[in-house]
């Protein structure tokens, strides 16, 4: 979609750039970047090659003053205060405050748009007092805020990972909807399934390939190997080194042409069956109460730590890095990046964990600029026929006709 003006952003909380790629996907520009994460930084430079935008290694140096204008602010700000699986303090936690330094941003720039990503948590923290703040912040500085908890899983990526996206629009000329982006569009949003695709020849069983459309796990063994032919393999422990005691999955068999492991669950039954192309929840291997470890052809929630596992070559393994940032919508190109550029796994499990899943942020962004599309239609219409019906109801409404 081509704009008559080229909308611009400020990515804070950049992480690895997730917002950067799917507002640059939707036509917007970038002004510059803030992240305190010295690994991130490293890779969206040397992903973006961005020597020209801004650069700030804390928000809370951010000087409004010397700040150029820009159109839409985006921030995923941090969530470990907000989140479930953290302690949850809220406010109190420093890290919940940095709310409060994009909310000084937006009263001072006053952007014309702004996107804000955060965990489901946020939005019952404290009873639900947490969110009311939050709205009534961004509403007090003058924007009409919308907001909808949107599932990566309909968006293109296997990944169940729910997330709200809060958007604003400053002023009341702001009239654009931007959700619900399921409903209406729901067609557009399908659920979509881990992929297997069928052995390839010459490619060993323990070989990883990868779907070059890039999105899901692939896996190469199917029922019609080993499996296909005994009909059912024993084993007692999964052949991933960081899983050896654990007694996570027990048996493998064979039910018609699909392989099933048994991994151990707290349910009455005491096991989930698990089988190719399913996501398996690897966090504490020796637990006897956790149950939906098996997520059916979708991977659950990413984590900093990955504890994400699949079943490849007849036994669990841990999810790639690379498949990671497929879960979350990112080009492989960037894992290569970090590879070129020397950075660890658990560097590349940290940043994908923490990352906006880019193709939501991207419909999100797409749907902004259809507002703008339809704005700058409309005030062409304006321009060419002055006494347009809007224009009337509007001189209605002011009581000057
Ligand atoms: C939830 S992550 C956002 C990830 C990002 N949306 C992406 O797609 O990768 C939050 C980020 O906030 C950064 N952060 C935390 N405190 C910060 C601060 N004071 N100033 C700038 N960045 C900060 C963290 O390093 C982390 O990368």
């Amino acid at each position: 979609m081509v704009l008559n003006k080229q909308l611009t952003f400020l990515d804070l909380f950049s992480g690895i750039g997730g917002f950067k790629i799917a507002l640059e996907r939707a036509g917007f520009k970038s002004i510059g970047f803030c992240d305190n994460d010295e690994y991130a930084n490293k890779l969206y430079r040397a992903y973006f090659k961005n020597d020209k935008e801004l650069f700030y290694d804390d928000i809370r140096k951010i000087n409004t003053s010397e700040l150029p204008d820009f159109d839409i602010l985006c921030a995923g700000f941090p969530c470990q205060s907000f989140s479930i699986a953290g302690k949850r303090r809220g406010f109190e936690d420093t890290r919940g405050t940095m709310f409060f330094e994009v909310a000084r941003i937006l009263k001072d720039k006053r952007p014309k748009y702004f996107i804000l990503e955060n965990v489901k948590g946020l939005l019952n923290h404290d009873g639900g007092k947490t969110f009311q703040t939050i709205l009534k912040v961004l509403s007090d500085i003058g924007y009409s805020v919308q907001w909808q908890l949107l599932n990566s899983k309909f968006f293109g990526v296997p990944q169940n990972r729910e997330r709200v996206y809060i958007v604003g629009c400053y002023g009341k000329e702001c009239t654009g909807k931007i959700f619900p982006l399921s409903g209406s569009n729901s067609e557009n949003y399908s659920e979509v399934r881990i992929k297997q695709i069928p052995p390839t020849i010459g490619n060993s069983q323990g070989n990883r390939v990868y779907f070059t459309d890039g999105l899901s796990t692939c896996l190469t063994s199917n029922g019609g190997g080993q499996g296909g032919k005994t009909g059912l393999y024993f084993i007692n422990k999964p052949r991933f080194d960081k899983y050896k005691q654990s007694d996570i999955v027990e048996t493998l068999k064979v039910a018609g042409d699909t392989p099933l492991m048994k991994v151990r669950n707290g349910t009455k039954k005491g096991f989930d069956e698990a089988c190719i192309g399913d996501g398996i929840n690897l966090a504490y291997p020796q637990s006897r109460t956790r149950r939906g470890r098996v997520g059916k052809g979708c991977s659950q929630t990413l984590d900093t730590n990955c504890n994400m596992g699949t079943i490849d070559d007849y036994r669990i393994r841990r999810l790639t890095p690379l498949e990671c940032f497929r879960l979350q919508g990112f080009p492989d190109e960037m894992v290569k990046v970090a590879r070129d550029i020397g950075l660890a796994d658990c560097r590349l499990y940290k940043m994908a964990g923490n990352a906006i899943t880019v193709n939501v942020a991207e419909a999100v962004a797409r749907k902004i600029a259809d507002c703008e599309q339809s704005a700058e239609g409309l005030e062409k219409s304006k321009t060419a026929d002055p006494f347009n019906a809007s224009n009337q109801a509007a001189e209605v409404e002011n009581g000057s006709t």
